[in-house]
């Protein structure tokens, strides 16, 4: 049996209040955690779901898994759909953004004769996928700029950078939706539309499949999947949807599934599986069901997942969406009134979600992030060769805390 589900959180308390919403978590009190682009914190209906499931598996890991285990898994593939807008038979469930990262671009059949593009701005997870998918198959990788300066951007320099880098060769175009090393947002509808234009003359088997880390947009933005027009959608949901640790998604258009194959066996399709048993070809083409790895998980994260979604619908997306941009407007504005402290993000809101990063003129960026612990901000240093201080708030801040973490960061210098 199924142990009852937790209460619905809007019994538990108004949502439309953010202190509330901030109550829901057990973080530690009195300090500022600006840190939802690294690891979540889970809020209580997804302390309270994964507490269920592991419940339910220490008492008996095997009845639970077989009696619930395929429904359950299908019910956090769906919930993930539903985000997405799309249908769960393109979704594959991965454990991290690096995972759906890895996963896709090294199960894309590449020929030698083409390329995958890819931006310097891009993050090490994508250089190093398409490196090892380039390794597989012979295909060339090649880096483009997408920009002189993140602060002075345009959504048409942008596109115009990426159009004019596309050769006849290029099959995948991989980008990052919000970049954490400056906290650009690139116009990825606009990307996709250029695409569609280049693809149109074009054979299928040489279209420019467009592959997105979408990591950062992931939980905060209110596009669907079809709206980025990506083939390839990666994020995890351990960050800004606050969803389990150790769990992610990785959507794939029609032409994407028609254009990979699975890596990992899958544990999720049975008819791979009776294959094998029978003896025989797998019928029907590739899947989400087929590209998400097999093998036994950390199932009570992964379906926890159906109650991150649910939350995440609870709290409202455009809520999120509104509230995340209000706070990152805010703290840049709040920033860039400081001397020495040079914003890099640029302060349109189109171009931009939650990530602020900036640069501190005669400090090093990791300085001023051991000044700012030591105050009690939770900031991170990029991991880029570019290394800006990064400033993440999120709906788990308050007003009061963009205004501590600015004023730390003064009196930092
Ligand atoms: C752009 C980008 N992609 C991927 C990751 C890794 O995400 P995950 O922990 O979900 O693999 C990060 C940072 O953690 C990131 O900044």
């Amino acid at each position: 049996m199924l142990p009852a589900k937790a209460q619905p959180i809007a019994e538990t308390g108004p949502l439309s209040n953010w202190s509330q919403v901030r109550s829901l978590f057990n973080l530690e009190p009195g300090t500022v955690h600006m840190s939802a682009m690294l690891l979540a914190s889970h809020p209580a209906p997804v302390r309270a779901a994964i507490a269920r499931h592991r419940r339910a598996l220490d008492a008996d890991p095997v009845d639970y898994l077989e009696a619930h285990g395929p429904r359950l898994t299908e019910a956090s593939r769906e919930a993930a759909a539903n985000y997405l807008g799309t249908h769960l038979s393109r979704v594959a469930l991965t454990e991290s953004t690096t995972m759906g990262v890895g996963l896709v671009y090294t199960s894309l059949q590449l020929r030698p004769d083409q390329e995958v593009l890819t931006t310097d701005e891009d993050y090490y997870v994508t250089h190093v996928s398409l490196e090892q998918a380039a390794q597989r198959t012979g295909a060339a990788v090649r880096k483009t700029a997408l920009f002189d300066r993140p602060d002075a951007v345009s959504a048409d320099q942008i596109v115009e950078r990426i159009t004019s880098s596309i050769r006849p060769e290029t099959r995948l175009l991989a980008l990052t939706w919000v970049h954490s090393s400056t906290g650009v947002k690139i116009p990825v509808r606009e990307i996709a539309a250029a695409l569609n234009e280049i693809n149109a003359d074009r054979g299928e088997d040489d279209h420019v499949l467009f592959g997105l880390d979408a990591v950062h947009g992931f939980g905060v933005e209110t596009e669907s999947f079809a709206d980025t027009g990506a083939d390839f959608l990666m994020a995890g949901c351990h960050k800004w949807l606050f969803g389990p640790r150790g769990t992610g998604v990785a959507a794939i258009s029609e032409r994407g599934l028609a254009a990979t194959r699975p890596t990992i066996p899958s544990f999720d399709e049975s008819e791979v599986f009776s294959a094998w048993y029978m003896r025989r070809e797998p019928r029907g083409g590739n899947n989400g069901r087929r590209m998400t790895p097999g093998g036994f998980k950390a199932f009570e994260h992964r379906w926890a997942l159906t109650d991150a979604f649910e939350f995440h619908d609870m709290l409202g997306r455009s809520r999120v969406a509104s509230r995340t941009h209000e706070l990152a407007g805010a703290l840049k504005e709040a920033l860039a009134d400081i001397d020495r402290i040079d914003v890099r993000t640029p302060r349109d809101s189109a171009l931009s979600s939650g990530i602020v990063a900036f640069a501190v003129e005669g400090m090093s960026s990791a300085e001023m992030v051991s000044r700012l612990r030591d105050r009690h901000i939770v900031a991170s240093v990029a991991p880029y060769p570019s290394a800006l201080v990064r400033l993440t708030p999120s709906i788990i801040n308050s007003s009061a805390e963009i205004d501590r973490a600015a004023r730390a960061v003064r009196d930092s210098l």
